[in-house]
């Protein structure tokens, strides 16, 4: 027996039209008119819009960070995911100082097991390359990891210098691997943070005022230039600013490599948002930090024209009545991150596609297609297409809905879009063919969602 969504309307990165899909052993069989057969199971998609189950390739869970932990587990940052229409993330394992990679993935594997209700796959953030860590890159696609990461910033945590960056490009390179770079200063930005404290200006708004624009730029800049010299992959994570974008946009004019994500929270707020009354501000510290109204108008414009090629949310929540606050009296103890892992599909379809800044098919590509395709899972998510996964998330584009963190399912204690008034929201998600969401009531089991085997880059 056959599951048929009768009626919808189909929508892919290339177009939307009318169709109906079969689903076969939890996988899209066909796409068409007058699929149904008798003795099938329907599920009645009329005015719904039937898009590829989003997927976020840049979330934090269980993340140790800062001298604390981010809130969402395994199990409520994937409930958080596919409430709002989420079905598939990529989580960053941190290798912890001295440790292998694989003990590391390990690790992380522990943290997922029997807990997922979507499918995840993991990159590898790179802290301490040791020459054995170095030779392990190329051990890492048949682990099903193909991406990993290097920090150019948060100097004597996770920061590398420019010998690491270097040599993890060139083994990545050669292993089909894909390199993230987090891309600011973090030797300049520690000195401008120092002054700052030493000046007694320790308030949230700083943490903005200390990682300028240009410092992002010049990261960029460098890991793009190192790239270029090796012919390798790099792909810049959580893209935030205008000097930025144009270093990404020159080398992609040079024919480089080079493929870059914005996240969804740069789109909506500025550095002021840092300045709120008391200390509110510290729900907005992440790294990079909003910048301003300029730079959001750049980002609409780069997310259309293609500069950059997937929205992603760096979900990375710290609860502000006891997390944030370790940052109380010292911005630079504030823990970095922002959540919008349940968020993000809705406010980017309200201020993107109905604010005019891309269409509906660009909010696929941009948030379910392209990072498919970016992270070796082309063919398999992101699409509505005979032979992938039957990940859909059928839409009620009519219906309104105000974001709110008393009805958000994250561990966190705030939304940074709290009193939003979207309209159009997923209000079925199927996952390999079974309804994982419906009305917003969770129908997965614990423990059902998949770890990823990704593909080489
Ligand atoms: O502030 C941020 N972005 N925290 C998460 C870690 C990272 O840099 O991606
Ligand atoms: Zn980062
Ligand atoms: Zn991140």
């Amino acid at each position: 027996m056959s599951l048929i969504i009768s009626g919808g309307t189909v929508v892919t990165a290339e177009g939307q039209f009318q169709a109906d899909v079969r689903v076969d052993g939890g996988q899209i069989a066909a796409v068409g008119r007058g699929l149904a057969q008798a003795g099938d199971e329907v599920i009645d998609a009329d005015g719904k819009h039937i898009l590829p189950g989003g997927i976020d390739v840049h979330t934090h869970l269980s993340m140790p960070s800062m001298g604390t932990v981010t809130c969402d587990d395994y199990y409520t940052g994937q409930v958080a995911a596919v409430m709002g229409g989420t079905t598939t993330h990529l989580d960053f394992c941190i290798q912890p100082k001295g440790s292998s990679l694989k003990a590391a993935l390990d690790t992380w594997h522990g943290r997922a097991r029997g807990q997922a209700v979507i499918d995840y796959g993991f990159h590898v953030a790179v802290t301490d390359p040791l020459p054995e860590v170095l030779d392990e890159i190329a051990t890492l696609p048949d682990q099903g990891v193909t991406s990993i990461k290097l920090f150019l910033a948060y100097k004597d945590t996770l920061q590398v210098d420019d010998t690491a960056l270097f040599r993890c490009l060139e083994r990545a390179r050669d292993a089909g691997v894909l390199t993230l770079v987090h891309a600011e200063n973090g030797d300049a930005i520690e000195v401008l943070m120092a002054e700052a404290v030493a000046r007694g200006e320790t308030a949230p708004k700083y943490h903005a005022l200390t990682r300028p624009p240009e410092l992002e730029a010049e990261a960029t800049g460098r890991a793009v230039a190192l790239a270029e010299v090796l012919g390798a992959p790099l792909y810049i994570v959580h893209l935030s600013c205008r000097p930025a974008l144009v270093r990404v946009r020159e080398a992609q004019a040079r024919g480089a490599r080079v493929t870059a994500e914005t996240c969804t929270q740069y789109f909506f707020f500025t550095k002021d948002d840092l300045d709120r009354p008391g200390f509110e501000g510290a729900k907005w510290v992440c790294s990079p930090p909003p910048r301003e109204k300029e730079d959001q108008q750049a980002l609409w414009a780069a997310v259309a024209d293609g500069t950059l090629s997937v929205i992603s949310t760096d979900h990375c929540p710290f609860r502000f009545d006891s997390q944030k606050t370790l940052g109380r009296d010292d911005f630079t103890l504030i823990p970095n991150g922002v959540p919008g892992i349940e968020e993000r599909l809705m406010v980017l379809h309200q201020a993107g596609v109905r604010g005019g800044h891309f269409s509906l098919e660009r909010f696929v590509a941009l948030t379910a297609t392209n990072p498919a395709r970016s992270f070796g899972l082309g063919g398999v998510k992101g699409s509505v297409a005979p032979g992938y996964d039957a990940d859909l998330a059928l839409w009620n584009l009519a219906r309104p809905h105000m974001i709110t963190a008393a009805t958000n399912h994250s561990a966190v204690d705030y939304s940074l879009y709290e009193g939003m008034a979207v309209q159009g929201r997923p209000v079925t998600v199927l996952i390999r063919g079974q309804t994982v969401m419906h009305e917003g009531r969770l129908l997965a089991e614990r423990g059902s969602g998949q770890f990823l085997h990704r593909q080489r880059i």
